[in-house]
């Protein structure tokens, strides 16, 4: 698309509350209810063979909110279409009346040249937190937002405390009504100013960042999140026009300008699949070569799997990992903001650990709610014991088949995990979490040799 086409064809979405999107015969986007699809897992098998990586939900959806920053159009490749929460920003985005496309080849066309009210409702933000990320780029480019509060979610209460802080020391004045947040900028719009967070906020540094690239004079975010996606997140507002540097540094500084223009942009690869399949191969003593992504978003999650015996390395554009013969040591983590080791891994990593040799201690620091899949694994055989945030698994446990559920994205793929090494069948219910942030998972495991299907009712 040039930047100056027209949208021809705005998305157009379908009812309904939990879905996934899946591309009809013709190409185009059809978001369904998948509430109450499961996915039956065979165990027993060794992954085998390559899979593709999707882009980042998590920077597609924070890239997604940069484009209302511009009336111009913006163009995002390598965009995970298939994913529900892609799907349910794009109804967020709809709303507020952004022109937009979802394309089976993993474009997504966004123009947001006009928008008859700065307004999220409950209705769709609830649906998924990220939605709050609307606030900062509306708030910078029209002056005035309102934006519901998103709500607790299963991990916490993640509150927004830090976005609104943020805002509030570039000028804006923010109420919080009837469930919603009501910000208002200046006369002469936001005010550059030095922001320390008192803890590291990845959503918090993100909301401000955008806010900033348009507010008037230079904004330090200091105690600022470092994760890759927001370093892809500045380097596309960069080319949109902003003036952004230390990203990547827990100081990012941004000078303001009157305007931004549109671009178009590949979405980084989605590091949480990437280690998602890593374990699935370190669990069932297999060997995978994992498409266009790098070991250099990785962080502090590498370690930690080689020394639990997996073999890592980069090859190009492919990241080729095996375990065929060596046994699984189990060993300690701990999770931390990037570069630390990730909360995004932690389900997937403990569900390792239940195969390996000794006992290993997963402490969780990011999120106070994050061991749901405890109880679930322990259905499975597992063996852990929870402690606070500390989680101890004592390992070499034989896992079997059961009917198990999440209520979290990243505690349902660890369940399929399990899954994929138990004895039998075992059966993951609701799986409209995996569907908010795992493209195509049962195609993508079922060509590298897993048993997987997906029942719909
Ligand atoms: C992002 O959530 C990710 N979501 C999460 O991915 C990820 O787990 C998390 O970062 C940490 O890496 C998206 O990018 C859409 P935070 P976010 O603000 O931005 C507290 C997944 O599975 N906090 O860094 O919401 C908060 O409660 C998910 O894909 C405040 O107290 O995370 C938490 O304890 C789930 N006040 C901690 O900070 C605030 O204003 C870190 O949260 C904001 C956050």
């Amino acid at each position: 698309m040039s930047h100056s086409q027209e949208l021809k064809n705005p998305l157009k979405i379908a009812q309904g509350t939990e879905q996934h999107v899946v591309v009809s015969a013709q190409g185009e986007p059809v978001i369904r209810p998948s509430g109450l699809d499961k996915i039956k897992v065979q165990g027993g098998t060794v992954l085998k063979g390559n899979i593709p990586i999707s882009g980042a939900k998590n920077s597609a959806l924070k890239l997604m909110c940069a484009t209302l920053l511009t009336s111009e159009p913006v163009e995002l490749t390598n965009l995970p279409v298939g994913l529900a929460d892609i799907g349910t920003l794009s109804k967020v985005l709809n709303g507020l009346g952004v022109q937009l496309a979802l394309r089976s080849d993993h474009v997504g066309l966004f123009h947001a040249r006009d928008i008859a009210k700065p307004f999220a409702p409950y209705d769709l933000v609830r649906k998924m937190r990220a939605s709050i990320l609307v606030l900062g780029p509306l708030l910078a480019r029209f002056g005035y937002a309102e934006v519901s509060l998103p709500g607790g979610c299963a991990i916490g209460t993640r509150p927004v405390d830090l976005h609104l802080m943020g805002m509030e020391a570039m000028g804006a004045e923010i109420k919080i009504e009837e469930g919603y947040v009501k910000a208002k900028a200046p006369k002469g719009g936001l005010i550059g100013a030095d922001i320390t967070f008192p803890i590291v906020s990845v959503g918090a540094t993100e909301n401000n960042l955008m806010a900033a690239t348009l507010a008037k004079g230079t904004t330090r975010l200091m105690n600022a999140a470092r994760e890759p996606e927001i370093v892809d997140l500045g380097n596309m507002l960069n080319k949109m026009g902003a003036k952004i540097s230390g990203l990547g540094t827990d100081t990012i500084t941004i000078e303001g300008v009157k305007s931004l223009h549109g671009t178009r942009h590949a979405v980084i690869a989605d590091r949480i699949e990437t280690g998602t399949w890593m374990v699935g191969a370190a669990m069932t003593g297999g060997n995978l070569i994992l498409e266009n992504t790098s070991l250099d978003i990785l962080g502090a999650f590498i370690d930690p799997m080689r020394r639990a015996g997996l073999d890592i390395e980069q090859s190009g554009n492919d990241i080729h990992v095996a375990r065929e013969t060596k046994p699984l040591i189990g060993t300690d983590i701990m999770t931390e903001p990037y570069p630390g080791f990730p909360t995004d891994l932690q389900a997937q990593f403990m569900t390792m650990l239940t195969l390996c040799a000794g006992a290993g201690m997963v402490t969780e620091t990011v999120f106070e709610n994050r061991f749901m899949h405890v109880p679930e694994l322990c259905r499975m055989g597992a063996h852990i014991s929870v402690q606070g945030n500390s989680a101890i698994v004592r390992g070499a446990t034989k896992l079997r088949g059961a009917e198990v559920m999440a209520t979290d994205l990243r505690a349902s793929a660890s369940l399929v995990l399990a899954g994929l090494v138990a004895e039998g069948e075992t059966t993951v219910n609701r799986i409209y979490h995996l569907d908010r942030g795992y493209e195509n998972i049962t195609e993508k495991l079922g060509n590298v040799g897993a048993k997987i299907t997906r029942l719909s009712e």
